[in-house]
């Protein structure tokens, strides 16, 4: 059989990378999808499931090599390390930039034209970082961004408002992560502000907000980690791409008026991200300043650790 595209997944043998590659077999997609992990062991077992019910499909389901992810048309990485109980947020970053690194050296060379889509957390930072490794142009490096957490807020002003969550224009912004906030100012239903909405009148936006940007610790406190949810994003993401779909979504991508990666909406193609101009409010502007500073921030640390570690 011969597939349109191939897709490869690093990190699959993981939670995450296997939700991915399941989503991408329910949406009926024309495509291969390659798995690779850490362990041969477990990105094949993964495969294995996944193919079990990949029949019913389009899409085909294997362990790939590092070799076949180089020439792949999207590269899909949620490979890293969890963190521990108690340990500092940096030091996962260290130790998964340690990790992206090995796998950018690993899959060289890669396709011109390939577009890399980061999940691993933190996920602005390590897009910024898998940009300049990979050396691929900016727009084609992406990050899922704030796209899952988007997906939550306008699944949550659809039960509000009773509306269906596409016919509702609403992201998140800024960064997948704490600092993250709502573009009120550029929220709309049926092409009015969705704050004029007579049912928005009464709601604690504040509230709303913090709800959204926590909810994945819920599901993290009951369950471990999340998977499902993010899976499907990244696939509708992957299915944007490979139909050159034009969506405006909140992704992480490249912002060059902060000079840095950031997760606002962008319109989403075959050549990866294109930049749109949002009118934010003063107010989100400065919250949206705040964001990149967080990222580079976090770039910065990476970069000391970086050279400690090519030093030793
Ligand atoms: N961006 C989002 O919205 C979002 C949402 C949920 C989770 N995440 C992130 O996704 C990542 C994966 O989460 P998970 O639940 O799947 O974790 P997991 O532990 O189940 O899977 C991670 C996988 O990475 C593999 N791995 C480690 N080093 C590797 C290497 N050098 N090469 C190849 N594979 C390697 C591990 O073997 C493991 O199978 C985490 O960083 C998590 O925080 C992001
Ligand atoms: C941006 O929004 C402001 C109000 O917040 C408005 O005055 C201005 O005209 C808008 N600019 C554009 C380019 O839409
Ligand atoms: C982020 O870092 C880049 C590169 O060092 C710099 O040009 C930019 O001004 C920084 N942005 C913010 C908001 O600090």
């Amino acid at each position: 059989m011969n597939f349109t595209h191939r897709v490869s997944i690093i990190g699959g043998g993981g939670n995450v990378g296997a939700a991915v590659a399941f989503a991408l077999v329910v949406m009926q997609l024309p495509v291969e999808i390659l798995l690779l992990g850490a362990s041969e062991k477990s990105a094949r077992a993964q495969a294995l499931d996944i193919r079990d019910a990949a029949h019913f499909s389009t899409a085909h389901c294997r362990a790939g090599t590092s070799e076949e992810v180089g020439c792949s048309d999207i590269i899909v990485i949620t490979a890293g390390a969890r963190q521990r109980p108690g340990e500092p947020r940096s030091n996962l970053i260290d130790r998964n930039y340690v990790i992206l690194d090995s796998i950018i050296k690993k899959i060289q060379p890669i396709k011109p034209t390939a577009i890399i889509l980061m999940v691993t957390n933190p996920v602005d930072v390590l897009t910024s970082l898998a940009q300049k490794l990979s050396g691929l142009p900016k727009s084609q490096v992406i990050g899922s961004g704030t796209f899952l957490d988007s997906g939550r807020l306008r699944n949550y002003l659809s039960r509000k408002l009773n509306v269906n969550s596409n016919s509702i224009h609403a992201s998140m912004l800024g960064e997948h992560g704490d600092t993250q906030f709502v573009g009120w100012s550029v929220a709309s239903i049926a092409g009015s502000p969705l704050l004029k909405h007579p049912l928005m009148a009464n709601v604690d936006l504040a509230e709303i907000e913090n709800a959204i940007a926590h909810q994945a610790y819920e599901i993290i406190e009951a369950k471990g980690s999340t998977y499902f949810g993010v899976g499907y994003h990244v696939a509708a993401l992957i299915k944007c791409i490979l139909t050159d779909g034009h969506k405006i979504y909140p992704v992480c991508n490249y912002n060059a008026k902060y000079d840095t990666y950031l997760s606002v909406p962008a319109i989403l193609g075959s050549d990866g991200a294109t930049p749109i101009n949002l009118n934010l409010s003063d107010e989100e502007e400065v919250k949206l300043e705040r964001c990149a500073e967080s990222v580079n921030h976090s770039l910065g640390q990476v970069n000391e650790f970086a050279v400690h570690v090519n030093e030793e």
